[in-house]
């Protein structure tokens, strides 16, 4: 049930720390990373020279977090594509490929399309899955479960962090694998994760600004949404949560693109999320994301920045300043979505919207 909350979205919500401490717990044994179910041998795992994420919607964007966590840990090349243009392009797979199948309900029909393609063709499959026994994870050579729990809203909230946790997870995993990352390495990665739960908690417990905000928006026709590198996945998120919850027209760009198209939709008081890197973690990005926030603000754009307190050059920029705690980079997307969600889901809420059931909408879709 609820549990004292309106809706399931905002238990779901608050239920993020522990669906990541979930998911991460028991997958360290004796320094070594171990998945659920595992038909792969290490030399398999090791042998891989591709690796394909197939996913839709927020999945997808989970997706595109790992690309970036698994390329920058093993130096396999990843490529992360929606599940429907997968299958029907004729990608090339073969035995030394692992498919990374992400999927909440384990029942997605274009995603087990894509893994039925990537077995017949024999590539390696490693699913990432909330459902135990789901169709995708039955058809997998190996699983990753995430451990968030039934999630009954329709909008994807505390299994998007958990599928985060769990790619992060199979990066660690093949890095070690291929002997790209060893034991204590490996360790202080894990660990590192483990502190994410606790980091999820604090974000959740400074939210007051970003309901006001989100009320004081809400009337708005549309809202752009920035990121680069970590942070792009977390804008596309963020406007899918928007456009799902709060039927408003949503886009996220990668900050860099804006020059090359995107900024002729700036006008005076366009709301625009800029998600913020890190200016101690990735000082040269943050430079070139705060000129950014500096060419939409001269075009009048009203820009709700997220970023780490001591961002003293983003916070003189923006209109509106969100706090996150700062963490490493690879790991910004556990603190960074949180004010996202909360935006879309009091936007909606301001709006007089169902939150938990956004319409034209189901929580599984089981048809190509
Ligand atoms: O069950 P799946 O993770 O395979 O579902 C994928 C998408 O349908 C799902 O993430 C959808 O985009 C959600 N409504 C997002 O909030």
């Amino acid at each position: 049930e609820k549990g004292g909350y309106d809706h399931f979205m905002l238990k779901e919500m608050d239920e993020q720390p522990q669906a990541v401490r979930d998911t991460l717990l028991g997958h360290l044994v004796d320094g070594q990373i171990v998945l659920d179910e595992q038909r792969l041998d290490q030399q398999e795992l090791r042998d891989i020279d591709k690796v394909f994420i197939v996913a839709c919607g927020t999945a997808y964007h989970s997706g595109l977090i790992g690309k970036q966590v698994i390329e920058h840990w093993t130096r396999v090349p990843v490529e992360v594509e929606m599940a429907s243009e997968f299958r029907y392009r004729d990608p090339v797979l073969d035995r030394q490929t692992l498919v990374v199948p992400i999927s909440q309900s384990g029942e997605t029909a274009d995603t087990l399309e894509a893994v039925r393609h990537a077995v017949e063709q024999r590539a390696k499959v490693l699913a990432i899955c909330n459902t135990n026994g789901a169709q995708i994870p039955r058809e997998s050579d190996a699983v990753l479960y995430t451990h968030a729990g039934p999630e009954i809203g329709v909008a994807a909230t505390k299994t998007f962090l958990a599928q985060v946790a769990a790619v992060e997870l199979v990066g660690l995993a093949l890095a070690q694998a291929r002997g790209t990352k060893y034991g204590d390495e490996v360790v202080r990665e894990y660990d590192a994760l483990c502190s994410m739960p606790d980091a999820i908690a604090a974000t959740l417990q400074a939210m007051q600004p970003v309901r006001d905000l989100a009320r004081e928006i809400a009337h708005e026709k549309a809202v752009l949404f920035l990121g680069r590198h970590m942070g792009y996945p977390v804008a596309l998120e963020g406007a899918l949560k928007l456009k799902e919850l709060a039927y408003m027209h949503a886009e996220g760009f990668p900050a860099g693109e804006l020059k090359h198209g995107p900024i002729a939709l700036i006008e005076d008081d366009l709301p625009v999320v800029v998600v913020m890197p890190s200016p101690t973690g990735r000082p040269t990005l943050h430079q070139k994301m705060l000129s950014n926030v500096a060419e939409i603000t001269a075009r009048g754009a009203r820009t709700i920045v997220i970023g780490e307190p001591d961002d003293a050059g983003a916070r003189e920029l923006a209109a509106h300043f969100v706090e996150v705690p700062p963490v490493p980079t690879l790991l910004s997307p556990f603190v960074q979505t949180v004010p996202l969600q909360v935006l879309a889901a009091e936007i909606a809420a301001a709006r007089g919207y169902d939150i938990d059931k956004p319409r034209n909408l189901a929580k599984s879709v089981t048809v190509e």
